[in-house]
């Protein structure tokens, strides 16, 4: 039976690509507006990005935040939501990776919410409202500059989790590859990988003949091969920029409209970084190969027109894709299991299969038909050296 498309796309923000994109932040934010910059731990300040922003932004009244930490934490947003309302603040500007971006995210929500932000978080408060966000990105990785997405992390709770709000994404985001020259190569290989599980999540699972979809998954997921097989180039202008477009386009939203999905690696990925704190990008390139062996029959016929179409393999094995999206993931010096990234948990299995039940993630359902026991299963795979 034919497989029907049927979406509604809405994809509002303005993206300015490139060196000169900045000149153009002062008229983009309007006249009047009190605006919040928030920042990390200072990485923009080595960059330009801070420099290039407080000189846009002359003229505006701006009230600064810094210190949002990789994988925000809801009690350090709160503390930005309080200083928005204290200083009538109403536009918010995020200027670092994806962890500032959503950050500025939940705040735009949080600020105009009484109750408890975990509310937000946790969809119990569904949002329709929020403060406008602009993006300045300086990290090529999450796509959050121009998605609906936010992922936030309850200290107290020990719980990381994302919520996804059409009112959140930005009005616009400004992409400059010249930022991502001060990242180490730890947060380059990271981004890359995030990107590629990204277009995977929308594109890994059953054949429905959806010619643009596949074409343009294919697109991006090829793009970011041919920059890991150029790996020793990542540190010229025009490799840089190829990633910086490519992570954007993963997580647009553009590559899943209309086809069936699977983000099971991503829904497991929250709880080794809320456990351990392992950066996002390489919670995947640990976990992915694991859950594709898991589900590799249902994925078969995706996994082989992947090899075929984004590795150039002749006539692969499923099996022997998987093998090359490891070895990509090698290649680029990210970890396949725990031990990989210094996890010393003598019982990670047991640990990690104990959060994903508290948080109700023990199956996964979808069209792979994950269910407890294969659940179990990728997680003591993980736990092997690879
Ligand atoms: O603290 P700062 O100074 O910002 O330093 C950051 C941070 O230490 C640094 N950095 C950023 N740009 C830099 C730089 N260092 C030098 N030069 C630059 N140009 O890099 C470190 C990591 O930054 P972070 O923002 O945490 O990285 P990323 O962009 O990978 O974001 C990860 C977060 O996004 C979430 C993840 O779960 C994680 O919390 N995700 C968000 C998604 C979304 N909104 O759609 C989807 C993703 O799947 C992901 O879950
Ligand atoms: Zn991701």
């Amino acid at each position: 039976m034919t497989h029907l498309f049927q979406f509604n796309y809405c994809n509002p923000t303005r993206l300015l690509f490139g060196p000169e994109a900045m000149s153009t932040l002062g008229a983009l934010i309007p006249a009047g507006a009190r605006i919040l910059l928030m920042y990390g731990s200072g990485s923009i300040r080595h960059n330009g990005a801070y420099d290039d922003v407080m000189t846009a932004m002359a003229g505006h009244a701006v009230v600064e935040f810094s210190g949002v930490e990789p994988n925000p934490s809801l009690e350090t947003l709160d503390r930005a939501v309080a200083l928005v309302r204290q200083e009538r603040l109403d536009f918010i500007l995020a200027v670092g990776g994806g962890s500032v971006v959503d950050g500025a995210k939940y705040v735009a929500c949080a600020a105009g919410y009484a109750g408890d932000g975990w509310d937000i978080v946790s969809g119990r408060q569904p949002v329709s409202e929020a403060l406008p966000v602009g993006a300045v990105i300086t990290l090529a990785a999450t796509g959050s500059e121009s998605n609906g997405g936010a992922v936030v992390t309850s200290l107290a709770r020990q719980q990381k989790k994302a919520f996804f709000s059409e009112a959140i994404r930005p009005r616009f985001a400004i992409l400059n590859p010249h930022y991502l020259a001060s990242l180490p190569d730890r947060q380059i290989a990271n981004g890359l990988v995030d990107a590629f599980v990204h277009a995977c999540e929308q594109y890994l699972t059953y054949p429905v003949d959806a010619l643009v979809q596949d074409g343009y998954a294919e697109a991006v997921m090829r793009a970011l091969r041919l920059l890991a097989e150029r790996y020793d180039e990542r540190r010229s202008p025009g490799w840089l920029q190829n990633l910086m477009w490519a992570a954007n386009q993963a997580l647009c939203g553009i590559l899943g409209v209309g086809v069936p999905q699977d983000w099971a690696t991503h829904r497991i990925a929250v709880e080794l970084t809320a456990l351990y704190g392992i950066d996002h990008g390489r919670t995947l390139s640990i976990l992915q190969p694991s859950l594709l062996r898991e589900t590799i029959e249902a994925k078969r016929a995706k996994l082989e027109q992947l090899g075929r179409r984004v590795f150039d393999l002749v006539d692969p094995a499923a099996e022997e894709v998987i093998a090359a999206i490891e070895a990509m993931y090698r290649r680029l010096g990210m970890p396949l299991c725990l031990t990989d990234a210094a996890v010393g948990d003598a019982d990670a299995a047991g640990t990690v299969l104990a959060a994903l039940h508290a948080h109700g993630l023990d199956a996964f359902g979808g069209h792979a038909n994950i269910d407890a026991a294969m659940t179990a299963r990728m997680i003591r795979r993980i736990c092997l050296p690879a």
